[in-house]
């Protein structure tokens, strides 16, 4: 299965992504974390796990693709030769612990670079010619807001995972990413982030689609400490145990 989490700035969707590919890894999984945030640096680190090498690079690199794409990037000729599995990422593009790896398009590294269009260019492709195995899942940490969906990055995704925190964009955002989803015909599951007793009632009435709700994360202060110091997920959450049952029905 191939999963996308998506939401607005902070919601979350890193954190998740860990905790879902060590779940994950936990059942036995081989599971490929792609790390789709140009800008940010914590997944790595909340995977135990050092940042790989630019995959973008592996196809030729940035300029390339950008003159590549010179005719729009649906225009283009493919990047790879044909079907890719797991076992045909070169290594130094990965970075691995026991079941999970972890995959990065690119970073923005030096000032004026240029943008990061050619890093969605390359996991649009990626993404469609990955072939998966059964025990395969690939875990997608997007950046955040929704210009990944205008671009269509993840179009070959089998769900998307929207990270919902208690704030009032987010659950704005709800409506939208719905819109959206439904446009590009993936199902779409809510996961409410930092979640306490008192904000849920909210919470779950403001929301777009309640019926779409497959996740209650609470608050936790060892996840706020961890964020603070940059330290690997390491705890182990039922509610994200039930959220892999759930989708088990895709
Ligand atoms: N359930 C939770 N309980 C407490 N803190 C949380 C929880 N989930 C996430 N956090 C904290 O919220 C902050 C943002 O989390 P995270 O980096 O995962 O969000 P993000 O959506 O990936 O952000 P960005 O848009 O910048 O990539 C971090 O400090 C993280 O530790
Ligand atoms: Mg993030």
């Amino acid at each position: 299965m191939k999963m996308m989490l998506c939401g607005k700035g902070g919601c979350g969707k890193s954190t998740v992504t860990s905790l879902l590919a060590k779940e994950y890894a936990r059942q036995g999984k081989r599971v490929l974390v792609i790390d789709c945030d140009e800008s940010n640096y914590g997944l790595h680190q909340q995977l135990g796990l050092e940042l790989p090498k630019d995959f973008t690079d592996f196809v030729g690199g940035k300029q390339r693709i950008m003159m590549l794409a010179a005719n729009g990037p649906m225009n283009m000729p493919p990047l790879f030769d044909g079907p890719m599995t797991f076992d045909d990422i070169p290594k130094e593009y990965l970075s691995e612990n026991g079941n999970i790896m972890l995959m990065a398009p690119g970073k923005i590294h030096v000032a004026n670079e240029g943008c990061a269009c050619a890093f969605n260019i390359v996991m649009f492709q990626f993404l469609q010619f990955l072939q998966l195995g059964e025990n395969d899942v690939v875990i997608m940490d997007m950046e955040a807001g929704i210009e990944h969906f205008g671009r269509g990055t993840g179009n070959s995704c089998d769900a998307v995972l929207m990270v919902v925190d208690p704030s009032y964009e987010s659950l704005k955002l709800s409506e939208k990413i719905s819109e959206l989803c439904e446009q590009g015909g993936h199902p779409l599951y809510y996961v409410l982030n930092k979640v306490t007793e008192k904000n849920l009632p909210a919470m779950e009435a403001k929301i777009a689609h309640p019926e779409k709700i497959a996740c209650r994360l609470p608050m936790q202060e060892e996840l706020l400490d961890a964020g603070l110091s940059g330290d690997t997920l390491e705890g182990v959450y039922p509610e994200i145990r039930v959220l892999t049952e759930t989708l088990k029905g895709i």
